[in-house]
C-alpha cells in the first residue's frame, strides 16, 4: 500500500505529468483542440467562474486535457454536439477548458479536476459557485448527452429558470384549444408527440433565437386534443396561422430536423436580430424611397437574369476597378474567361460574347491589357451581330428585402455552382482549352477569382482557407460539385445570424428538406446528409433545364448606327444593389467617357500598332511624365486598334461560318 500514491498524490503525480508533457508538446505543437472556429465557448482561468456563475443560461463544460488521447478523440463528438445545440444557447450553453494549459492548471486544481474529460454542468444563476454537478453516465454518445441537457434544463426551478427558455413541459390542453380561430400576431405549432420522446423539446430549443412563432409540446395521451386535431399518429406538428386558420403540417419524414427547418422557413419567422438592424425594410422597398416590384419567383428553379445581372456586374463593374490586367491578375481573368465561355449555358448571345472576348484574349499575344479595351468587347463597341450582355440589374431568386443584401454575391455562389455542375454533366466542354481532365478546372478559377477580384475581401480569405484545407482532396467533377455545395454550407453557417443575413431568406444548411426530402436522414440522433442524393439534386436544380428565362431582358439593340454612349450604367453601380462591405469605393470605378474618343480615333492610328507589346518595360528610362502619358496613351490605343483589326476579320470569318446552335 505504502508504493500506492494516495489519490490526492495521484492527482498531483498526474498534473506534473500534465505539465511535462505540456511543456513538451502542448505548447510547442499549440495545435488546440477547440478553436475560434468551433461553435463552442473557449474557457479560461479568466474568463470561467464569470462566464459561468450567476449566468442567464446554464452550461455545460468540458474540462479536458489537450494531451489526452481520449479527450482528442472525443472533440469530434464535441464540436458535433456543439454545433447541433448551437441555437440553443439562450438556454444552455457548451464551454470548454483545457487543464493542460499552464494558466489554468491553478483552475482546474479549485474546480477538482481529476479525470479528463470531465464534464459539469452548471445551473442559471447558479451563485453558490459550488462548482457543478458532475456527469458520470458512461455513455458519452451525442444523443445521450443532448438529452441529459434537456433534462438538466428542465431540473430548473421556476425562480433559476433560464432567461431565453421556453416552458419545456406539456402544454394545457384548454390553453392549445383556445387558439382555434383566434387571430394573433404569430403562429404556434403544437408537438404532439409520446411521452418519452425529446422531439418536442428539442424543436422548442431549436427555435429560441427565431420570432414569428411559439412552439408548444403536447402529449399523445391527452385523448380529448388528439380527437379535436385530429392526430392519429405522432409525433406531428400542428399549426395555428396568424390568420386563425390551423392545420396538420405536412413533412416528409418525422424527424426533429424537418420538423425545425419547416418551422424556421415560415413566412415571417426569422431569426432574431441584433437591435442595431431591427428596423427592416419591407420587401420591394430599396431603403431610398423608389419602389422596386418584387417579383414572384420560385426556389426550385435558377433564374438566367440573376447570372446574367452577376456577369454584368462582374464584367462592367467589378473587374472595371483595375486599370490594367496583367501577370497573374491577367491570367485569372483568361481562365475566369475561358471556364465562363465554355461552361456556361447561357443564351447565345451571351455565349458568344464571351467566347469572343476568350478568342480574342487567346490570340492577342498581349502581357498588359487595358481593362478598357476589354470593356470595349464587352459593350460589343464593334457592332458584331449577335453579340449582347445587358446592363440590366435584375434579380429574381437573388432578390433582397432591402437592397443591401444578397444580389451580386448571391448570383455568383448561383453562378460556379452551375458551372460546376456543367463540368459534371458535359465532360468534353473544356476540350482543347488546357483545362481538359481537371477535375478542378472550375473550383480552382473560382478560387483566384474570388481571391484575386472579388471586391469582399474578408470572404475571399474565407474561401482561400478553406481551399486551402481541402480542394485538393477533390478527384472527380463529381466531387467537385459536392465540395462547393460542402463549403457553400460552411459559409451558410458561419453567417447565420450575422448583418449580412437577410431575414427573409434566412442562412440555412441548403437544400432545406422542402426541396429535397431524400437528401436528409438521421443517424444516432444526428442530422446526416445523403450525399449521393445531394450530388443529384445539384445536378437537377443547377442543371441547364433548370434555368428560367423568366424576367430575363429582351432589349437587345439592333446592330447598327452607333448609339449614343451611356457610360452611366457603368459608372454609377447603384451602390444598393449589392452587399454594402462588396462595394468597391466610388472613386475606384474608372471614368469610362473617355472611351469613346479613344476607341473613335483608333482607326486613324494605324501607324502604331504593335511597338509596345512587350510590355511597358521601357517606361521610366528618363521619359518625362508627359512622355509617359503619351507612351500610354498611345499603348491604349494600339490595344485597341488591335481590337479593331482582330474583329475585321473575324466577323468575316463568322460570316462564312454556321452559326452553333443554342445549347
Ligand atoms: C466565395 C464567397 C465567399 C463569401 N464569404 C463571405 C464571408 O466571409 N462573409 C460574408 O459576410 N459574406 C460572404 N459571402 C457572401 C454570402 O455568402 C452570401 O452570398 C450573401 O450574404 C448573400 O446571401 P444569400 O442569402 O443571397 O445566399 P447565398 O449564400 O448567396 O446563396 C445563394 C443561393 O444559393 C443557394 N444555396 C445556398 N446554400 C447552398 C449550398 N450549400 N449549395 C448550393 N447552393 C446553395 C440558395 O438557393 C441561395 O439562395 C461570400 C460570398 C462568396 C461568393
Ligand atoms: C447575479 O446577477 C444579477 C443580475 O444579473 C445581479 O443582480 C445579482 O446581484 C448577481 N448575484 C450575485 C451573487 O452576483
Ligand atoms: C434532475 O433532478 C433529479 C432530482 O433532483 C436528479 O435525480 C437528476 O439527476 C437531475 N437530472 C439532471 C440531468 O440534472
Ligand atoms: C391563412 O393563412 C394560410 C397561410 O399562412 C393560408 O394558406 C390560408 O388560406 C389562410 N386562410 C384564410 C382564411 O385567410
Ligand atoms: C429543377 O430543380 C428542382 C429542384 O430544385 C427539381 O425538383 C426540378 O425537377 C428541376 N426541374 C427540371 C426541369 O429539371
Amino acid at each position: 500500500m505504502a508504493f500506492l500514491p494516495s489519490p490526492p498524490m495521484a492527482v498531483a503525480f498526474r498534473l506534473k505529468i500534465g505539465i511535462l508533457l505540456g511543456l513538451l508538446f502542448g505548447q510547442a505543437q499549440s495545435a488546440r483542440l477547440y478553436t475560434e472556429e468551433d461553435p463552442v465557448v473557449i474557457l479560461s482561468s479568466d474568463s470561467l467562474k464569470q462566464s459561468v456563475f450567476n449566468s442567464s443560461s446554464a452550461w455545460l463544460l468540458q474540462f479536458y486535457s489537450s494531451w489526452c488521447g481520449h479527450c482528442i478523440q472525443y472533440s469530434a463528438t464535441w464540436k458535433a454536439l456543439a454545433g447541433d445545440v448551437k441555437d440553443w444557447a439562450q438556454a444552455i450553453r457548451i464551454g470548454v477548458l483545457d487543464c493542460a494549459h499552464e494558466k489554468n492548471f491553478d483552475i482546474c486544481k479549485e474546480f477538482g479536476i481529476h479525470f479528463y474529460p470531465t464534464f459539469r454542468y452548471i445551473k442559471a444563476h447558479d451563485t453558490t459557485n459550488d462548482y457543478g454537478k458532475t456527469y458520470h453516465g458512461a455513455d458519452r454518445e451525442l444523443q445521450t448527452v443532448r438529452q441529459l441537457m434537456v433534462n438538466f434544463l428542465q431540473n430548473h426551478t421556476k425562480q433559476d429558470w433560464p432567461v431565453g427558455c421556453p416552458p419545456l413541459d406539456p402544454a394545457r390542453s384548454e390553453d392549445i384549444l383556445s387558439l382555434m380561430g383566434k387571430k394573433t400576431e404569430f403562429y404556434t405549432a403544437v408537438i404532439v408527440e409520446d411521452k418519452d420522446s425529446y422531439i418536442g423539446r428539442e424543436v422548442i430549443l431549436d427555435l429560441l433565437p427565431y420570432e414569428g412563432l411559439a412552439v408548444k409540446r403536447t402529449l399523445s395521451s391527452d385523448k380529448l386534443l388528439m380527437e379535436e386535431l385530429g392526430i392519429t399518429s405522432v409525433p406531428s406538428v400542428y399549426l395555428f396561422h396568424p390568420n386563425g386558420t390551423h392545420t396538420i403540417m405536412n413533412v416528409q419524414k418525422r424527424l426533429r430536423f424537418f420538423f425545425s427547418s419547416f418551422l424556421k422557413l415560415l413566412p415571417g419567422v426569422h431569426r432574431k436580430q441584433s437591435t442595431s438592424s431591427l428596423q427592416r425594410p419591407q420587401p420591394g422597398n430599396n431603403g431610398q424611397g423608389t419602389q422596386v416590384e418584387w417579383k414572384v419567383f420560385e426556389k426550385s428553379k435558377v433564374y438566367m437574369a440573376d447570372l446574367e445581372s452577376g456577369l454584368h456586374y462582374l464584367l462592367r463593374v467589378e473587374l472595371a476597378t483595375h486599370k490594367t490586367l496583367e501577370g497573374e491578375e491577367l491570367k485569372t481573368f483568361k481562365d475566369f474567361v475561358t471556364v465562363v465561355a465554355k461552361l456556361f449555358p447561357g443564351r447565345q448571345s451571351v455565349v458568344k460574347l464571351l467566347e469572343t472576348l476568350l478568342e480574342w484574349l487567346v490570340s492577342l499575344p498581349l502581357e498588359k491589357i487595358p481593362y478598357d479595351a476589354i470593356l470595349d468587347l464587352v459593350n460589343n463597341k464593334m457592332r458584331i451581330s449577335g453579340l449582347y450582355l445587358s446592363e440590366q440589374v435584375q434579380w429574381v431568386g437573388c432578390q433582397g428585402s432591402s437592397v443591401a443584401l444578397r444580389g451580386y454575391p448571391c448570383s455568383l455562389w448561383t453562378l460556379f455552382h452551375v458551372l460546376t455542375v456543367q463540368a459534371a454533366s458535359r465532360p468534353d466542354a473544356l476540350a482543347n482549352t488546357g483545362f481538359e481532365d481537371d477535375p478542378l478546372a472550375v473550383l480552382q478559377t473560382m478560387r483566384r477569382y474570388i481571391g484575386t477580384f472579388f471586391g469582399c475581401q474578408e470572404c475571399g480569405k474565407h474561401f482561400e482557407e478553406m481551399a486551402q484545407e481541402s480542394v485538393n482532396q477533390v478527384k472527380t467533377v463529381d466531387e467537385a460539385v459536392l465540395w462547393l455545395w460542402r463549403k457553400h454550407n460552411q459559409v451558410n453557417a458561419r453567417l447565420a445570424g450575422s448583418m449580412s443575413e437577410d431575414p427573409m431568406f434566412p442562412k440555412t444548411q441548403w437544400p432545406t428538406p422542402d426541396l429535397c426530402p431524400t437528401c436528409h436522414e438521421e443517424q444516432e440522433g444526428l442530422h446526416v446528409w445523403n450525399e449521393q442524393m445531394v450530388l443529384a439534386f445539384l445536378k437537377q436544380h443547377y442543371g441547364a433545364s433548370n434555368i428560367s428565362l423568366k424576367y430575363s431582358s429582351n432589349s437587345q439593340p439592333e446592330p447598327g448606327p452607333p448609339a449614343p454612349d451611356k457610360p452611366k450604367a457603368i459608372t454609377k453601380p447603384n451602390n444598393g444593389h449589392l452587399n454594402q462591405n462588396l462595394k468597391p469605393s466610388p472613386d475606384s470605378i474608372p471614368k469610362h467617357q473617355k472611351r469613346t474618343e479613344i476607341s473613335g480615333a483608333g482607326e486613324k492610328l494605324t501607324g502604331v500598332q504593335i511597338e509596345a507589346r512587350p510590355g511597358m518595360t521601357f517606361l521610366g528610362l528618363g521619359f518625362s511624365s508627359l512622355d509617359m502619358s503619351l507612351c500610354v496613351l498611345l499603348y491604349t490605343l494600339s490595344c485597341v486598334f488591335l481590337m479593331f483589326m482582330f474583329f475585321f476579320f473575324r466577323s468575316k470569318r463568322w460570316k462564312a461560318r454556321n452559326y452553333r446552335p443554342y445549347v
